[in-house]
């Protein structure tokens, strides 16, 4: 097979050694690719730093039209892609599918958001004293960015860090998952095609442990990580004066209240408790439903849950494909099986296939197993029963993460009151926590994160803003 290479300050390179890719479904190779040694990551990262000052000066319309060409190459390369992805990730053809088309609403949101980004004049001659004074208030890169992505959205979360990084100007070091790198390394191939200059991109195929040094090197001042609570919050701890993007895990709930419509609810709740194997952070984890319609609302859950098609990701009609790996499955099935040592109740699945569990669904589930308080990014979905929607909300709460969580309900109160007191950073009404909109802010609180990505919000994020006051002006 032949072996891809990485990204090196914008053109194509290869190291002293190699790794291989495997499908999670069947173990088949799916690529290789070359891995930069020590020299070459310190030349990435000097011509990121030597790119700096050029890159926050680009024309607006350079910087557009990059992004708007990674959006055109994507779209005309979609099904190439969606089935890289897939192969890579074991993800049904189905949902790379529509991760590809996010992708491409991503870099097209971008472009256009860059085309906005003017900054703001401000009056300051509010007072006497400041007669004749204006202030153009813009936003300035606060330097280059080191995008560590997780393995989940091989393409989209990359999208989500190099996108707004690309608009507001800011050079971008991606270091991609080790499962997983194949797709950065083809946005990599899309990204050469553009006019951007020499070390505005650089996608590093590393594994996990030479990441330290990178997050450590004072020349990448914004370090973005997308992946585990325990891993995010080491970064933090390990450079407390960098500028640190963090979206972590969850445990997701959906509230179902007794107004809700309980066809739908149990449609989207049996999807996405199982969509890409439950590895999302806002994958539903919990589903929390007023005491008054439970039974009906189980009635419906289970042979939604009991209709998914799960098999072979290849298969166009495959709803739920295995997890990233056959280790990873392991702890997931041994998380099901401590709950129910514990006194839990299987209502559907427990068994695992190698990589892939079956969608699994829990009752009784005690308030400490790891199924109920943990992420669980695995195709497992507990029940719990609540007497009013205050005891609904105190139990979405009731989490150390804070990502998303989604209501079923018709009333608009109950709606407002679930804004106002959920503790998330985004409620979604009437569907899963699931729901992301990639234009919209999308962060947590507690242990879910830092910060906010979406294109607006990331290119605020990598960027600060600098006054410049104008005086002497007849306003
Ligand atoms: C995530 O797993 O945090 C990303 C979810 C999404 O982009 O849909």
């Amino acid at each position: 097979m032949d072996v891809r290479s990485f990204w090196l300050n914008g053109s194509p390179a290869t190291g002293d050694s190699e790794l291989i890719v495997t499908n999670p479904h069947d173990g088949r190779e799916v690529g290789r690719h070359s891995v930069p040694t020590d020299a070459q990551v310190e030349e990435a990262v000097a011509g990121a730093h030597a790119v700096a000052r050029q890159a926050a000066a680009l024309p607006v319309h350079v910087r557009a039209e990059a992004l708007a060409h990674v959006s055109r190459r994507l779209a005309e390369r979609a099904d190439e892609i969606a089935r890289l992805i897939s192969a890579e990730n074991g993800k049904p053809i189905f949902w790379a599918r529509g991760e590809v088309s996010r992708a491409v609403a991503t870099f097209r949101f971008a472009a256009e958001e860059t085309r906005r980004w003017s900054g703001e004049v401000q009056r300051l001659d509010t007072e006497p004293a400041a007669a004749g004074r204006l202030a153009y208030v813009s936003r300035v890169p606060k330097g280059p960015v080191l995008a560590i992505t997780p393995f989940n959205f091989p393409l989209n979360l990359v999208a989500h860090k190099v996108a707004p990084a690309l608009a507001v100007g800011a050079p971008v070091i991606v270091k991609p998952a080790p499962a997983t790198p194949l797709s950065a390394l083809v946005l990599g191939e899309i990204l050469a095609e553009t006019d951007l200059p020499a070390g505005m991109f650089s996608v590093l195929p590393l594994q996990n442990e030479r990441a330290a040094a990178l997050v450590a090197d004072p020349r990448l001042p914004v370090v973005s990580f997308t992946g585990s609570a325990p891993v995010g919050y080491a970064i933090a701890d390990q450079v407390p004066r960098k500028h640190v993007t963090l979206e972590l895990g969850g445990n997701a709930a959906a509230v179902v209240l007794a107004d809700a419509d309980l066809d739908w609810a149990a449609q989207r709740v049996a999807l996405f408790s199982n969509y890409q194997a439950g590895q999302s952070c806002i994958a539903v984890q919990r589903v929390i439903v007023e005491q008054p319609v439970y039974d009906a609302f189980v009635e419906r859950l289970l042979p939604a849950v009991d209709a998914l098609v799960t098999g072979d990701p290849a298969d166009e009609k495959t709803q739920v494909g295995p997890l990233v790996s056959e280790a990873a499955a392991e702890r997931v099935e041994q998380w099901v099986q401590e709950a129910v040592a514990g006194g839990a109740r299987l209502l559907a699945g427990g068994t695992r296939d190698g990589a892939t569990v079956a969608p699994t669904v829990l009752a009784d589930v005690p308030h400490d197993a790891k199924v109920a308080c943990e992420e669980v990014f695995g195709p497992v979905l507990i029940l719990q029963p609540a007497a009013s929607i205050d005891e609904a909300y105190a139990m979405v709460n009731d989490s150390k993460y804070g990502l998303q969580a989604g209501v079923f309900t018709r009333s608009l109160d109950a709606a407002f009151r679930a804004n106002r007191e959920l503790e998330v950073g985004g409620v979604i009404i009437g569907d899963v926590p699931s729901y992301r909109a990639d234009q919209m802010p999308y962060g947590g609180v507690k242990d879910s994160g830092i910060g906010r990505e979406g294109l607006h919000s990331a290119m605020e994020d990598y960027t600060y803003e600098k006054v410049m006051v104008l005086t002497g002006l007849t306003l």
